[in-house]
């Protein structure tokens, strides 16, 4: 194997920056073998697209992204591009040999995943979903203290992300398309954290008992332009075909049971991922809007000590994941460094090390998205579903 891994990545904004700063600065804070090269940037709008690879170190950029997907230089194939063109990208990649990592949700629907999944199965690459908040360092303790059987049995599961940016006078983006989207806020935002929920508790989520699904703003504002690059209002009005909010109850394999509210009409939240988790003899609680902490309540101390301790997860002497690569105690960590993190991980897995945390494959997040699907039937439906197990 050389030391280079050539990175082709599709998709140029808010993900694409995400990850161009990710692979540019994960071997300076993390020794990884190979080194991620950024090698070729590929996206729809091919006037922005030469300022972008500038800006951002690209060696080459094209609009033409079966030719850079399958090209014999590319080694890891990184997929930051709407949902839908997830499955063909992924894929195309996989018969041709290359690693993938993909952001979430893996697919715009079920189907995408399943054929996905598939191919990862059958191909050489290893497969890798961007759930980054795995990768916050407070995320990562609590699944480790989960893990080390401090919390007991898991009661409850509850988590939230409450957005407030999708109001009316938020246009039609592709956000709200549903042939490119695949859904809303669900896959959107309960696709993270049904993600959080299976990898703090170490439970599958193994029914869904009740959900709704609700679309409050029906009709936006159209757009010039295709996903991802809309350039300007067009003045004429379309309809939404996603939901603004979905909220649902689930069973956990470990005979807890777990609540997801997802919404882009949370107002006065921007992003606000938050979980807690209570087991019986303990509890832990998350807010990603103050990301540098995690809320831990063990039920074993006594007297004036028990309450709810606050740790600054920036500690790394002390064990704090992935804090040692960063900056001394009390140096907080932002959210660019989640994907750092990931980037540094993944790059581990190829070089067949470990990774510090467990990394979401295709199979993890085609289990992610059976939760997803049956939400949505369950709240079309008004019955429980049943979740296929791994
Ligand atoms: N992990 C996270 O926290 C997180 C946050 C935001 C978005 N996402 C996910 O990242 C993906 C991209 O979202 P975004 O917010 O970056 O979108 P965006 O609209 O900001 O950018 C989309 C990019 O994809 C390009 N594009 C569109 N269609 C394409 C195609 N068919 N082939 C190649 N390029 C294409 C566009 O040119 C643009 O550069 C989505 O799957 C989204 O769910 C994840």
């Amino acid at each position: 194997m050389t030391d280079r891994l050539n990175i082709t990545l599709l998709g140029s904004k808010f993900m694409g920056r995400a990850h161009s700063n990710a692979w540019s600065q994960v071997g300076r804070f993390f020794d990884v073998h190979p080194r991620p090269v950024l090698h070729t940037v590929v996206a729809r709008n091919a006037a922005e697209l030469a300022d972008f690879a500038k800006q951002w170190d690209w060696a080459n950029y094209t609009t033409d992204w079966n030719a850079a997907v399958t090209a014999d230089e590319t080694d890891l194939v990184d997929i930051a591009t709407p949902n839908r063109a997830h499955r063909e990208a992924a894929i195309v990649a996989l018969e041709a040999g290359k690693h993938v990592a993909c952001e979430k949700p893996l697919a715009a629907t079920l189907e995408d995943a399943e054929a996905m999944a598939a191919a990862a199965a059958a191909a050489p690459g290893r497969t890798f979903v961007w759930f980054n908040y795995r990768r916050v360092p407070a995320v990562a303790l609590a699944h480790r203290i989960v893990a080390s059987g401090a919390l007991g049995r898991i009661y409850h599961a509850r988590a939230s992300y409450l957005q407030s940016w999708g109001g009316p006078n938020t246009p039609l983006l592709w956000r709200f398309q549903g042939d490119i989207a695949g859904s809303g806020a669900h896959g959107d935002l309960n696709a993270h954290i049904v993600d959080a929920v299976r990898f703090i508790t170490g439970e599958e989520i193994t029914s869904v008992e009740g959900a709704i699904e609700e679309t409050f703003i029906e009709e936006r504002e159209l757009l010039d332009g295709s996903a991802g690059d809309d350039i300007s209002r067009n003045g004429a009005i379309g309809r939404s075909t996603v939901d603004d909010a979905v909220l649902f109850l689930s069973r956990l394999s470990g005979g807890g049971i777990a609540s997801f509210e997802a919404t882009r009409l949370a107002t006065g939240y921007s992003n606000a991922n938050r979980i807690e988790i209570h087991g019986e003899s303990g509890a832990l609680r998350f807010n990603f809007e103050r990301m540098n902490e995690l809320g831990y309540f063990r039920d074993d101390l006594e007297g004036s000590e028990r309450g709810w301790t606050t740790i600054d997860v920036t500690r790394g002497a002390d064990g704090h994941p992935y804090a040692g690569a960063w900056w001394p105690p009390g140096h907080g960590l932002g959210y660019e460094h989640g994907f750092v993190n990931q980037a540094r991980d993944i790059v581990a897995v190829i070089g067949r090390g470990e990774p510090e945390v467990p990394l979401p494959d295709f199979a993890d997040a085609l289990q992610t998205q059976r939760v997803l699907q049956a939400a949505i039937d369950s709240a079309r439906e008004h019955q429980p579903i049943q979740i296929e197990q791994p």
